[in-house]
């Protein structure tokens, strides 16, 4: 690429000229001369008409490209460079495991194989890539469609995550996983540890709506801190990879409704920590598990609350808990509503 050769004092103002007569490529950098050290080596484009740029020495050196910063930078290279233009690409994607999953409006839809494989590409590690069509179903799992994915490698939805240095099985498109929750499993695994040097003895804990196992995987790994174990969830493709990821000798895991589980005795009055993570009926079906948990036990939940809607959902809180509770906003859900945290103590 040709440079010109300028004075280090210049380069500012030259700069400056290059960019006012569209001179100046795009990412320009500028270099040390390797012949003179007192100059400053700037690239440009197409032919100067300024008489001011016109006195400088032109040299022609070698720079290699710059790597792409990202999938857009591929884009060129698989669509003509009119509809690259015109198309504003999307800025956000999610990585689950060795997938990619992208969220496209009906524009960008049209270069959806084109989008896959620049975004394989640009990630090495990606293996297949999925246009994220939103939840459906009572079990709120993603609706994908392949998008492209890598030469000889098996297009299915199922992967591996891996999260605090824990592997777990997971299938978007049957199950329902979220990695934002992350840090609320921190708070769980700091919450029952308090739990357990209160008691002075292993917990027994249930998690009903346990999807993959994210919250529980964490939990079982400290040592002495589990005791008895249920998990569960109603979608049977939640329990069957539940089967692979817990592995924990004194774990019951069952495809059940929770709501169920107050009818059979020896669920009842039985868990020192109970959690309740449907944040859309959280507290709906708060009171049909409150009757597992032991006096003084804890239940940790997550509710999706309308603004208008907090003053009723802390008064619902007040009912179960006897004013034993704290509620936290943790982040926004919509313009409308924020997900939040409630913890509460069973007072018999
Ligand atoms: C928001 S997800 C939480 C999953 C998991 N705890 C996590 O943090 O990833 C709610 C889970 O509840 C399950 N579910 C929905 N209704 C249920 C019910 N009545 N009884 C048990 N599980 C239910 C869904 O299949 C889903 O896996």
């Amino acid at each position: 690429m040709l440079h010109l050769s300028v004075p280090s004092q210049d380069t500012q103002r030259i700069l400056s000229l290059l960019k006012a007569e569209k001179a100046l490529p795009e990412g320009a950098r500028v270099q040390l001369d390797p012949t003179d050290e007192t100059r400053r080596l700037i690239p440009f484009i197409g032919p100067i008409s300024n008489q001011d740029l016109a006195q400088f020495a032109v040299i022609d050196v070698e720079t290699k490209p710059s790597p792409a910063r990202t999938y857009r930078d591929h884009l060129p290279s698989l669509l003509d460079s009119q509809i690259v233009e015109s198309i504003e690409w999307p800025t956000r994607h999610e990585f689950v495991g060795d997938l990619i999953l992208i969220k496209l409006d009906e524009n960008q839809r049209k270069y959806g194989p084109e989008i896959g494989v620049a975004l394989l590409t640009q990630h090495a590690r990606t293996r297949a890539v999925f246009e994220d069509r939103g939840v459906k179903g009572t079990f709120r799992v993603r609706d994908l469609k392949l998008l492209a994915v890598k030469e000889g490698e098996d297009p299915t939805t199922r992967t591996t995550i891996i999260e605090g240095g824990h592997r777990l099985e997971t299938d978007p498109s049957k199950v329902y996983f979220s990695t934002r929750l992350s840090h609320e499993r921190e708070g769980t695994i700091e919450c029952a540890t308090k739990l357990r040097e209160s008691r002075g003895r292993p917990l027994a804990i249930c998690d009903p709506y346990a999807g993959v196992g994210p919250s529980i995987l964490p939990l079982i790994t400290v040592p002495g801190l589990v005791g008895e174990l249920f998990v569960g969830d109603l979608n049977p493709s939640a329990v069957d990879l539940l089967r692979d990821n817990i592995d924990y000798p004194s774990a019951t895991i069952e495809c059940v409704d929770a709501r169920e589980l107050k009818t059979r005795p020896e669920m009842c009055n039985k868990f020192d920590l109970l959690l309740v993570n449907i944040p859309h009926d959280s507290l709906e079906h708060l009171s049909s598990l409150t009757p597992l948990v032991k006096e003084h036990g804890i239940v940790r939940g997550w509710a999706v609350i309308e603004d208008d809607d907090f003053e009723n959902a802390k008064n619902h809180l007040k009912e179960i808990f006897d004013n034993t509770y704290t509620i936290e906003i943790r982040r926004s859900y919509s313009a409308t509503a924020n997900l939040c945290r409630f913890e509460g103590q069973i007072t018999l």
